[in-house]
């Protein structure tokens, strides 16, 4: 298998933080790694340097054996780079099915007024319908971003995302906030893109993770603390400190506000670790 994308030696400093520290990664092509760590371990910078939002301070990005380290983030994507972000990034007063049709005619590159060619215009109808019900959100498509859930705004960033026909699909943190029920319908869309499109996902809830991923990346201080299958990565005695004590404190893990907390109990799931409710209950507010 070549690898459609390959990050080496990445380092990206904010002032003295050094947020990523020579991060080397691989992705074949057809795989789903997961990205996980810590909050503040990186996972959303990588992703920013990978999409081309941030400049490295240092290394490279190939995509499809293309150094685009230069490239900005739209020429990126017409190489076959798409993304999600960690927040929504959707036109609230627009419906659903707007939103989905403006990413499908910036690819194909279509002004929409009543001199475009029909033809045109039912290809980008087509696409933009197709979308929909990949992500299962056709019966929505009349609805405003502002009517609908949480767990289908999410839905509608994936169906934005695909409409630009990725090759290489960033996830970030695609179930954030989302009910179990919501999380429950994540996986099942993800699980059904299409097997050749290639994800990488950043996750903190365990249960997506071992749904979803072929292997892992554990981030840590900007590093790259261990990779490997999900059952290697689980065993792994330098995640397990991390996650689970010796390194607590400097991981940033358990902090005094309620979300550490909250990634810390679906942390702890990797490794199957201590009762989290105990230190929840000592730590939490
Ligand atoms: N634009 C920025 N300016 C300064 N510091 C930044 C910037 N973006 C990120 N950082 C810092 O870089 C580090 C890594 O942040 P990043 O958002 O990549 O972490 P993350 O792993 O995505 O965390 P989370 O799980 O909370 O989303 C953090 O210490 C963060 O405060
Ligand atoms: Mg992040």
């Amino acid at each position: 298998m070549t690898d459609l994308l390959r990050v080496e030696h990445v380092e990206r400093h904010f002032g003295g933080l050094r947020a990523l520290n020579g991060v080397d990664l691989a992705v074949a092509t057809r795989e789903r790694l997961a990205v996980i760590g810590p909050n503040g371990a990186g996972k959303t910078t990588l992703f920013n340097v990978i999409a081309g939002e941030l400049s490295p301070t240092s290394g490279r990005v190939l995509l499809g054996g293309e150094d685009v380290t230069r490239r900005r983030p739209d020429q990126r994507a017409v190489r076959g780079l798409g993304r999600t972000f960690q927040k929504n990034n959707l036109f609230l007063g627009l419906s659903v099915f707007e939103n989905v049709r403006l990413a499908v005619q910036r690819r194909h590159g279509v002004s929409w007024n009543a001199f475009s060619p029909a033809a045109s215009h039912r290809t980008v109808m087509a696409e933009t319908t197709e979308q929909l019900d990949t992500v299962r959100l056709r019966d929505r498509a009349g609805a405003t971003v502002r009517e609908l859930s949480y767990g289908e705004q999410r839905q509608l960033e994936v169906a934005v995302a695909l409409a630009c026909r990725p090759r290489l699909l960033l996830l970030d943190e695609p179930t954030a906030g989302m009910s179990p029920a919501e999380t429950v319908g994540m996986i099942d869309l993800v699980k059904g893109l299409p097997p050749d499109l290639t994800l990488l996902i950043i996750e903190h809830d365990m249960d997506v993770v071992f749904a979803l991923a072929d292997r892992i990346v554990v981030l840590h201080h900007g590093e790259v603390l261990a990779e490997g299958r999900p059952e290697e990565v689980r065993k792994n005695p330098r995640v397990m400190a991390v996650y689970l004590g010796t390194d607590v404190t400097a991981s940033g893990l358990v902090g005094a506000d309620g979300v550490k907390l909250a990634d810390c109990h679906s942390l702890a799931d990797l490794v199957g670790g201590p009762p989290i409710e105990g230190e929840r209950g000592a730590l939490g507010p």
